[in-house]
């Protein structure tokens, strides 16, 4: 039985990934950082483990809960918007310091305890980034501090795949997706965004190791 593991599985897009790989018959551990969304995803038949991905406390104790453990895929979904800005307002200290260290700190902790999981396994180990994070697709600049963290984190999600053996690593745009963070009126379903996460995942390569991806997985630029 193949195992997956979801790093910020409380709802949204995480939430989908766990009920998606056990509908698949797939062994599922899962953490979320509320007791109760901890016993909601054990309800579902996840190993849960509680985390917040920016105690540092969590990840090392992530390390210790995942020891020996082969990583078929892998997924860091936690993520948050920080603020919706129009324009060049600098933010906030404190709002530049949470986002960064949910959207980027966490991922150079977590990332490098993950990897040697995947690679072990030959599995695919995947970020929740966005196409708002895109250089090359720059079109706005709305919510700049939430582009910079997502910029931020594709270039951590590319040094990781360069140290990868084995495993595939990428970062995805999940799409515009019909979640707390990308409201009613966004294109997408969790279900549809997260079916083709899971079917690009299973298509990808070693090849596509270090790329930037749709959640359909067209290649996107950085
Ligand atoms: N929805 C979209 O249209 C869209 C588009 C592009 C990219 N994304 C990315 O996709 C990912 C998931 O988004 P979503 O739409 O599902 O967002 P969401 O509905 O706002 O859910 C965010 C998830 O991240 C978790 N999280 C936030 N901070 C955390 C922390 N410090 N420790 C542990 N977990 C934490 C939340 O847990 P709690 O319940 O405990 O807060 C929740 O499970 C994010 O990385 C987001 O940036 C989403």
């Amino acid at each position: 039985m193949p195992t997956a593991l979801v790093i910020g599985a409380s709802r949204g897009i995480g939430l989908e990934f766990v009920r998606q790989y056990k509908a698949a018959g797939w062994r599922v551990i899962a953490t979320a950082r509320k007791a109760e969304d901890v016993a909601q995803l054990q309800a579902l038949g996840c190993e849960a483990h509680a985390m917040d991905v920016t105690q540092l406390n969590d990840c090392a104790a992530l390390g210790w809960q995942l020891d020996d453990e082969k990583l078929d895929v892998a997924i860091l979904n936690a993520g948050v918007i920080g603020e919706r800005s129009s324009g060049l307002q600098a933010p906030e200290q404190s709002l530049f310091d949470s986002t960064m260290q949910t959207n980027v700190l966490a991922a150079m902790r977590i990332l490098p305890i993950l990897l040697p999981l995947v690679d072990a396994a030959q599995g695919k180990l995947a970020v929740l980034s966005s196409r708002m994070g895109s250089i090359g697709l720059r079109e706005s600049n709305a919510s700049w501090l939430y582009r910079a963290s997502k910029a931020a984190v594709n270039s951590v999600l590319k040094d990781v795949s360069l140290s990868a053996e084995k495993a595939v690593c990428v970062a995805f745009h999940p799409g515009w997706v019909r979640t707390d963070m990308g409201g009613a009126n966004a294109d997408l379903s969790p279900e549809q965004s997260v079916a083709g996460m899971r079917a690009s995942l299973a298509r990808f390569t070693r090849d596509d190791n270090g790329q930037f991806f749709n959640y359909d997985g067209a290649k996107l630029s950085w």
